[in-house]
């Protein structure tokens, strides 16, 4: 059984004919490919013979209702675990470069949160180009890989870079990436990640939450558990579903995640992305509050437990390395280093969430990694980027400390 699978995307060019070749190459390598054949690509090779191939129907247009139903094209560019364009075309590499979607294949490259290999395949002069080569730039700025163009005769009978890679090296570097991937750096490590927002009630109906999407420490535990750690998320009320290989407890308060915190260590590293309530009604009351009854002018409060600094500050069984998150609306760079320092933690997480920049519940975060040793800024990313670069980070120190 295949366990990796590819989206292939087939550009309109000579190149395309070789892409079902990529398909056969992928499935002799235990690799499963789902295809998009955009409709230029349909004037090279057909959605039959991709459907075949794949054993996976043919998908060809955004717009095709009957698909939607069946997988959305937001679905079908996540599904995978990495996303393929072969032959990339100058159009398809310059819409995801330049954050345009119109068709399918181009939807599914911005809609996508895997990564994207692209196999270029054009004209000598077109591949020269400052504009092609601009995009290019952007897109492996962006995270993106490549493989290829070669230099060699080409169909339209010019000479020079440009040509396809071949399907086995393009397999290969499938290969590649997913060797890479799933290294096993953090294999025997045990990781405890807090995320998502408290619920902290006031009667059965009513409680006092945050805005926290939990979506940066989901991405931290499936990141952390790509490479190989075991990973526990201790895991506020949130919509998002638990990470594939994540040991995942549901919490509501955040007394309760002290709890499952606590009792889930010991752990080489925890990580507090969680947005903890600080505080939580003095009072709970099993009835729901009533109007009538004299209702509420004001709600005594009572200060909760800090996770973070309860972990920081144990003289025994303290992780190796603890991590907290910093999200500030002023002064932010200032205010975390004082946190930190304040909360004991090794390394904090700045990211600034004054309105405007607001990262709460969007897709993308931009951190500050702020350590005894300096800071160090991040540009604006994905929080899935985010997430496996700070796994790359503490696979790097944890390894360090080990030797
Ligand atoms: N944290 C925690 N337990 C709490 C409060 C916070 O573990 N009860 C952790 C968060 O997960 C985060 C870090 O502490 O990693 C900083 O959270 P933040 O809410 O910014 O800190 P506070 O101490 O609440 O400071 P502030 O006064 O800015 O709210």
């Amino acid at each position: 059984m295949a366990t990796k699978s590819v989206l292939l995307i087939i550009g309109g060019g000579i190149a395309a004919y070789k892409s079902l070749e990529l398909i056969r190459e992928c499935a002799k390598r235990g690799i499963r490919t789902r295809a998009i054949l955009t409709r230029a690509g349909a004037e090279f090779v057909t959605p039959l013979s991709v459907g075949s191939l794949t054993g996976e129907k043919c998908y060809t247009d955004l717009f095709d209702l009957t698909d939607e139903a069946e997988m959305g094209h937001i679905e079908l560019s996540r599904a995978a675990d990495l996303v393929v364009v072969a032959p990339a075309t100058a159009d398809l590499l310059s819409k995801p470069a330049n954050g345009v979607a119109g068709d399918l294949a181009s939807t599914a490259l911005l809609a996508t949160d895997k990564p994207v290999l692209f196999a270029p395949a054009m004209n000598v002069r077109m591949w020269a180009h400052p504009g092609v080569q601009r995009n290019v730039a952007t897109l492996k700025e962006d995270g993106a890989l490549f493989v290829g163009p070669n230099e060699g005769d080409m169909a339209c009978g010019e000479y020079g870079a440009g040509r396809m890679a071949e399907p086995s090296e393009i397999a290969d570097a499938v290969e590649a990436y997913f060797a890479a991937s799933s290294d096993g750096r953090l294999k025997g490590r045990h990781v405890v990640v807090t995320a998502g927002p408290t619920h902290e009630p006031l009667d059965p109906v009513r409680y006092i939450a945050n805005r926290s999407s939990g979506k940066q420490g989901y991405a931290i535990a499936a990141a952390l558990a790509k490479l190989g750690a075991r990973v526990t998320l201790v895991s506020g009320p949130t919509e998002l579903p638990a990470p594939a290989g994540v040991d995942t407890v549901r919490v509501q308060t955040a007394r309760e995640m002290m709890e499952a915190t606590m009792s889930a260590l010991p752990a080489d590293a925890a990580i507090c992305c969680a947005a903890v309530a600080d505080y939580r009604p003095e009072i709970e009351t099993n009835q729901k509050i009533k109007k009538e009854r004299g209702g509420l002018s004001s709600i005594p409060l009572t200060e909760n437990p800090d996770i973070l600094r309860s972990i920081s500050s144990l003289d025994v069984g303290r992780p190796g390395l603890v991590i907290g998150f910093a999200a500030e609306t002023d002064d932010v760079l200032c205010n975390a280093e004082a946190k930190r320092k304040r909360k004991g933690c090794d390394w904090i997480i700045a990211n600034d969430v004054s309105s405007g920049t607001g990262t709460m519940g969007g897709e993308n975060n931009s951190v500050t990694v702020i350590s005894e040793a300096g800071q160090e800024s991040w540009e604006n990313m994905p929080k899935a980027r985010v997430a496996d670069r700070l796994a790359a980070y503490i696979a790097d120190a944890l390894s360090k400390r080990a030797t």
